[in-house]
């Protein structure tokens, strides 16, 4: 691409010449925070993709969002400006694998995080997202078991939260997992007001020490009512955009992974760049395609999941 062409412009063009929305996750580059239309988490990103009246969704996030988007607005071209923009946690979850583990334990009720294949999702009986996730095990009729997957830091919390007794499938997320509890320990002597804001896919250990617990749009919220000046973020850097935007004279510091040659940025995440978004944008690929029956399949706990969080 022209090094001279104004991408931000550019976008902005193909936004009306499409009729297109671009969908953003907040872990995504600040560049592709500010051209897009929605920044927001899982639940808010799928809600928008459910009820968007554009011919295309662009979507700025990771593959099961935008198979997401495709499932539940299958007459929409949905766009991904790289392909291989995975999730360490959807993969840690093979459906054939899943559907054997399942098999072990057929009174189950199967609630799945949404940070998972069309495949995981076919065999669920409802999807949640961090910030819903309570409410959707809640509804669900106390002495019903319950099998949880795909992350087992969520399901350790959630168990601990709603005091249900879960299976827990055994994936994690490879971002929230490297945070060093002896790190921001340190951190937080040399910081003693900062407050310690944690998205539950980080470890228990972790998690133990968090004043906040949220999805990416509660911790943004939280930041926004609390009165803190400062925080210890322990989540990917890319909310780290909107907090300082949000919150101007607060101070936000990225939690530290263990060790230096690790990295708290979503290495699929940050697959996704400006010039890739307009490059999908103007070309209309790559595109999202499924499988007819495993979008239905796919759709119907997700259905659930938008029915009881609506
Ligand atoms: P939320 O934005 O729903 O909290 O999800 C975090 C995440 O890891 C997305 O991949
Ligand atoms: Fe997946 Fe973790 Fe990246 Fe989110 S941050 S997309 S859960 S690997």
């Amino acid at each position: 691409v022209n090094v001279n062409l104004d991408l931000f412009a550019e976008i902005e063009r193909l936004k009306k010449e499409r009729n297109a929305i671009v969908l953003a996750h907040y872990y995504q580059e600040p560049d592709i925070q500010d051209v897009a239309d929605y920044i927001g988490d899982s639940l808010g990103l799928s809600q928008q993709a459910a009820k968007t009246d554009a011919d295309i969704i662009v979507f700025a996030g990771v593959h099961f969002m935008a198979e997401t988007a495709k499932i539940l607005s299958p007459q929409k071209k949905v766009l991904l400006p790289d392909l291989k923009a995975g999730c360490s946690l959807a993969d840690s979850a093979p459906p054939e694998l899943f559907r054997k583990f399942k098999e072990k334990y057929p009174d189950h009720l199967v609630i799945s995080y949404i940070n998972c294949s069309a495949g995981i999702k076919a065999l669920s009986d409802i999807i949640c997202t961090s910030s819903n996730a309570e409410k959707i095990i809640e509804s669900v009729p106390k002495g019903q078991p319950i099998i949880f997957a795909p992350d087992r830091n969520l399901g350790t919390y959630l168990i601990k939260k709603t005091g249900r007794d879960m299976v827990l499938w055994n994936g994690a997320c490879m971002v929230h997992e490297i945070f060093s509890l002896e790190k921001i320990t340190r951190l937080k002597v040399r910081h003693p007001q900062a407050k310690v804001i944690a998205h539950p896919e980080c470890e228990a250990a972790v998690l133990e020490i968090a004043d906040y617990i949220g999805s990416t749009t509660g911790l943004l919220k939280f930041t926004q009512r609390d009165d803190a000046q400062e925080y210890i973020v322990v989540t990917e850097t890319g909310i780290l955009h909107q907090m300082e935007k949000e919150n101007p004279g607060k101070t936000f510091i990225p939690a530290p992974p263990n060790n230096a040659c690790a990295c708290n940025d979503c290495p699929h995440m940050k697959l996704n760049t400006l010039e890739k978004l307009y490059l999908c944008m103007e070309y209309e690929e790559p595109e999202i395609t499924m499988d007819e029956q495993l979008r239905i399949a796919a759709k119907k706990p997700i259905e659930r999941m938008l029915e009881i969080s609506a």
